[in-house]
């Protein structure tokens, strides 16, 4: 590790570098995972920039958002069984887990203690029935990034640069309509976090 990193993080919420972070996050998913999870930054500082959000801590929360996202189901397993994670998870799949796991190493990997940052990863799936902005940044990021292609997106992306929450209640229902539509089980908690937001 050097000074001379030209993007430094001053280090108020990980002793890590941004760049020595980026190589143990490339390690740990798939390539084209890797590649939305760079999208996905550039993302939330573009909202971070819009919205007066602290820059570092949005970046951390998305380069470390995703990093349990292809984690073996024995690895959350693991977890469940040491205590780490609650076990109903499991009857959810990686889909739903990937969030609170990602939040879990990224305090116990990286350091991370800044409750807003763990909060937005722990949310970043299914969203929360109160959010952060830093939490809403990465719920919204990680749907309208560059590389995201799908029937909405459009308007989830005009509906970020009006309108943060907006933009969260759109894409909550976008959620909650695709996964009755294709019939896949709905985690409680979703139904909740959308009672909420309308
Ligand atoms: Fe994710
Ligand atoms: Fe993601």
């Amino acid at each position: 590790m050097t000074n001379i990193e030209p993007v430094a993080y001053p280090n108020r919420y990980t002793t890590w570098t941004r760049s020595d972070l980026l190589e143990e996050v490339r390690t740990k998913v798939k390539k084209s995972r890797f590649e939305h999870i760079l999208r996905v930054e550039e993302a939330a500082l573009l909202l971070a920039k819009q919205y007066g959000a602290d820059p570092e801590a949005c970046s951390i929360a998305a380069l470390l958002h995703d990093y349990a996202k292809d984690s073996s189901r024995s690895e959350i397993e693991g977890l469940v069984s040491d205590g780490h994670i609650e076990a109903v998870l499991l009857d959810y799949g990686s889909q739903i887990w990937h969030g609170p796991v990602g939040a879990y190493y990224a305090k116990e990997t990286f350091g991370v203690e800044d409750h807003e940052i763990l909060q937005a990863i722990d949310q970043h799936t299914i969203g929360g029935e109160e959010m952060s902005l830093i939490g809403k940044i990465l719920f919204i990021a990680d749907y309208t990034e560059s590389g995201r292609d799908f029937p909405g997106v459009e308007k989830a992306r005009e509906l970020a640069k009006k309108d943060l929450d907006e933009a969260c209640i759109y894409k909550i229902t976008q959620t909650l309509l695709h996964l009755v539509q294709t019939g896949k089980r709905i985690y409680p908690h979703t139904v909740t976090v959308y009672n909420t937001w309308v």
